[in-house]
């Protein structure tokens, strides 16, 4: 047992197994770390993931300003219990353009990764309003201001810019058509739904809080509807290569 004799030598010694010890982590992290540097992206490709509409960004940036992700994650854990309870567990690919991104840490309430869809526009402003009303042990707060606070799409560009800087694909001529989408969306009377569709396919267009004007309200309902329904789990196939 030659080799263990010379290896009590860096038992044996306390800075030479330091010295060793670090020469072997290194080898490890550049192994690990050093092909990321030479891979354009890690996030495999799937079809259907498309950048927010003007409308859905301004909804997740009341989102996010609400600190709705202090009860709420987004992001469906690859376990038995989670997939039955919210559906397919999350890709990767389904927050990338989340700056930041929303998975969160804490649920007091359920995980929306996948409520798109899951309600009516009716039920998500009766919810908001008073959430004890729809569901009797609910803790979560009253957000029904959201309603009578209108905007404007003053910022969106900026905001569209912000997350062009970061790698999100928006082109010149959706920054263009910022305006017009984000009317468009949320009153298709008053704009091109089919210019919206063709810029973002499958987003959904029409008065989200069922009144007049375009509130806060529209534009978080707008993003709860179209959370998890990028991708159609019915077709899709987790690609074999990897
Ligand atoms: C204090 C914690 C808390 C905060 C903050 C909070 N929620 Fe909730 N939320 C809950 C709880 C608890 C539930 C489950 C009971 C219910 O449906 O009201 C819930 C339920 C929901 C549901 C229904 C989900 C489902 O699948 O049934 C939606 C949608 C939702 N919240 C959206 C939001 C949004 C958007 C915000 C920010 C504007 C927000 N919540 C802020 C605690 C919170």
């Amino acid at each position: 047992m030659a080799i263990l004799e010379k290896h009590k030598v860096l038992e044996k010694n306390a800075t030479l197994l330091l010295v060793f010890s670090f020469l072997v982590v290194t080898i490890g992290g550049i192994v690990e770390i050093a092909p990321l540097f030479y891979l354009e992206n890690t996030i495999e490709k799937v079809k259907g993931v498309r950048p927010y509409s003007p409308l859905e960004l301004a909804g997740r940036d009341i989102y996010i300003r609400e600190g709705c992700y202090v009860c709420h994650s987004q992001m469906i854990r690859p376990m038995r219990d989670e997939v039955e309870r919210y559906g397919h567990y999350s890709l990767a690919a389904e927050s990338m353009y989340d700056h930041p991104f929303q998975w969160g840490s804490k649920r007091t309430g359920p995980d929306l990764a996948r409520v798109g869809g899951r309600y009516s526009d009716e039920w998500h402003v009766a919810h908001f309003v008073d959430p004890q009303s729809v569901v009797p042990e609910s803790v979560m707060p009253k957000y029904g201001f959201l309603k009578d606070r209108l905007i404007e799409p003053t910022h969106i560009e900026d905001l569209m810019a912000a997350n062009r800087l970061v790698g999100v694909p928006y082109t010149e001529e959706m920054i263009t058509a910022a305006h017009s989408d984000f009317r468009a969306q949320a009153d298709p009377d008053d704009g091109d739904i089919d210019a919206l569709a063709e810029r973002y396919p499958g987003a959904q267009a029409r008065n989200f809080d069922g009144e007049p004007g375009i509130s806060e309200m529209d534009a978080l309902i707008a993003y709860m509807q179209m959370l998890g329904t990028m991708v159609d789990f019915s077709t899709f196939t987790p690609d074999p290569d990897r």
